[in-house]
């Protein structure tokens, strides 16, 4: 790949997400999903855990391929 920060980069995967905290865990129940959640896997998010999409422009920026979790409530 040709993005200069494609090899050398060592980020932390949590850039900023309840930093205070020794360990970041959302917990749901099955009854709490909407008909199709999509939560968020690069941890850029400004509406973590659920993905807004900030995932194209990290991607794009770190020549990377990291997209969300998509639950459905029923098969598609
Ligand atoms: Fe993080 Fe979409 S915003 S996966």
């Amino acid at each position: 790949k040709s993005c200069k920060n494609y090899f050398n980069r060592k980020p932390p995967v949590n850039p900023e997400i309840k930093k205070d905290a020794q360990k970041v865990v959302d917990s749901f129940t099955a009854e709490e999903f909407k008909a199709k959640t999509a939560f968020c896997r690069c941890w850029r998010s400004a509406n973590f855990p659920y993905c807004d999409g900030s995932h194209n422009a990290y991607n794009k920026e770190c020549c990377d391929n990291v997209g969300p979790l998509v639950i459905s409530a029923k098969a598609e």
